[in-house]
Formats: C-alpha cells, structure tokens, sequence
C-alpha cells in the first residue's frame, strides 16, 4: 500500500515530437501532488507515463525512469498490465460501463483478472463503494446500470472501480472538470479520505482545488509553442500558493497568463 514515486529525468515523444522534457519529481506515500500548468505543458502525458498508459498511444515514446518504491516500471521484465493494476487511474470524463450494472462496474477489473466468487465480488463491491463514498446512495440499486447515475455519482463510481482492483497509487486527470460544485466538493473530500491509504496525483485546472487537496504542487510550463513542456518546480503546496520560487509560478497562480 502508498508506495513512493522517483521520477528520473523523464522525456516523451510523440514521434519526432518532444512534448516533455527532463521532469524529475518525488511522490510520497500517502500525500496527494497536484500537477498544474497551461494547457498543452504536458500534465496528462506525464500521468500516463505514470502507469505506462501511453503505450496505449503508438507513437508516444518514453525515456527516463520511474520507480516505484525503487523498482522501475519500465525495467524489461516488467508487464504493463500489472504497473496498471498498480498503479490506478480516473480520467477526466467519467466513464462507466453505461449499461452494466453498478455493482458489475465496480468489480469489472476483478473479473478480468479471474475472480468469480459472488460473496468476495459483493464484498469488495460494498467496500469500494464506501471508500468511493457512494454506498449510501446505491446500496438499493446496485443491479441498476452504472449509466443511470449523476455524473458526480458516475466519478466516484470510476473511483471505486479504479479502489476495486487494490492499486498502490491513484492517478487523476482533472477528474471534476465535468462536475458541478457540490460533486466537486464530494471529490476533494474523498481524496483527502483515500490518501489515508493511497498515493494520489491530481492533474487540476482549478487552482483552489489544488490548494485545497495537494500536499505538494508541481508547476508544468511551456517555453514556447512546439517546444516541450517542463517542470519549473514542485514544492510543498503552501509554499508554492504563498511564495514560489519562480517568477512564472507566480505569474500563473496569480492569474497573469495560462
Ligand atoms: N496522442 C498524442 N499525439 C500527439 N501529440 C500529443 C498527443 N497527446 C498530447 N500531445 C501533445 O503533447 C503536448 C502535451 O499534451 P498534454 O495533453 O500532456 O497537455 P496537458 O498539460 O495535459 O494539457 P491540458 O491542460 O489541455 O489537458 C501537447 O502539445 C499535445 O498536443
Ligand atoms: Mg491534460
């Protein structure tokens, strides 16, 4: 459980396109980081490269290391699918099986990896979705498809699914960009619950949330257009919102340019 992330001088191409360059970054055990920047710094193509998503992708290329308590995911013997299982992910929309069931949703990565008791699936479902905080909500209509739900209701369905499968480490594509404030709120309160347990990291457009949530901030910039993006620094949360150590820090949270 809440493993630590080194990341070593990480560059990704998408063919001959640099679109990172040189991200070195330390995660700690249960700790949220958020990643904030201009569209197009990188943010998301850094947290694929987190869980080797971007294979995903065939023209994106990736150099550098990350470790995950000093293992590297990307060492030769290492089998994607597992980094997966480990290192989780909820995405910017949430994206539910429509017409699968709830309770199907939420256990459907355990399937696929070949579990079939029906006592431990509805166990580990009820349990998911208490830690996703949306049992109270569901527990009556669980055999109801997951497509019926709010889209709030839909996020924390995703981020049960992705808790399902025991991952290490969450990673999070601006995963409220899509939902109203209440649901916001009920996402950042669920984080600050699940970091209790896991590692997160958060890409965030909303500089409040990433106040709110994060215990460390990592500032993404972009030089130029076509020039790849990087990381101009990551701090302690607190201090890159009172007194960054870069000027561009500054001038984007405070709202001067991105
Ligand atoms: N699949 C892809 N193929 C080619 N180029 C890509 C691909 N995905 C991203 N890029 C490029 O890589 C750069 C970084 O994109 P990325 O999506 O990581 O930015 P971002 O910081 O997440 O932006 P946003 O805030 O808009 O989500 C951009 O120039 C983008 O156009
Ligand atoms: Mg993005």
């Amino acid at each position: 459980m809440a493993k630590r992330i080194d990341v070593k001088d990480l560059n990704i191409y998408y063919g001959k396109f640099h679109a990172v360059s040189d991200v070195s970054l330390t995660v700690l055990p249960r700790s949220v980081t958020a990643f904030i920047g201009p569209s197009g710094c990188g943010k998301s193509t850094v947290l694929r490269a987190l869980n080797r998503m971007h294979e995903v992708t065939p023209s994106a290329r990736v150099e550098g290391a990350v470790l995950l308590d000093g293992e590297d995911i990307y060492g030769a013997t290492i089998d994607p699918v597992g980094v997966r299982r480990t290192i989780g992910m909820v995405f910017q929309r949430p994206n539910p099986f429509p017409t699968m069931s709830i309770r199907d949703n939420v256990v459907a990565g355990l399937k696929l990896q070949g579990v079939r008791g029906k006592k431990e699936l509805e166990e580990v479902a009820e349990r998911s979705l208490r830690g996703a905080n949306l049992w109270n909500e569901v527990k009556d209509r669980l055999d109801k498809p997951g497509g019926g739900l709010s889209g709030g209701q839909q996020q924390r369905l995703c981020i049960a699914r992705a808790i399902a499968i025991s991952p290490d480490v969450l990673l999070m594509d601006e995963p409220c960009s899509a939902l109203d404030p209440i649901s916001t709120l009920a996402i950042e309160d669920l984080i600050s619950e699940l970091k209790k347990e896991f590692t997160i990291v958060i890409v965030t457009h909303n500089m409040q949330q990433a106040a709110r949530v994060s215990d460390q901030t990592a500032f993404f910039n972009l030089e130029a257009q076509g020039k790849p993006g990087k990381l101009i620094e990551i701090d302690e949360t607190e201090k890159i919102f009172s007194n960054p150590s870069q000027k561009s820090t500054e001038d984007y949270i405070s709202g001067r340019f991105g």
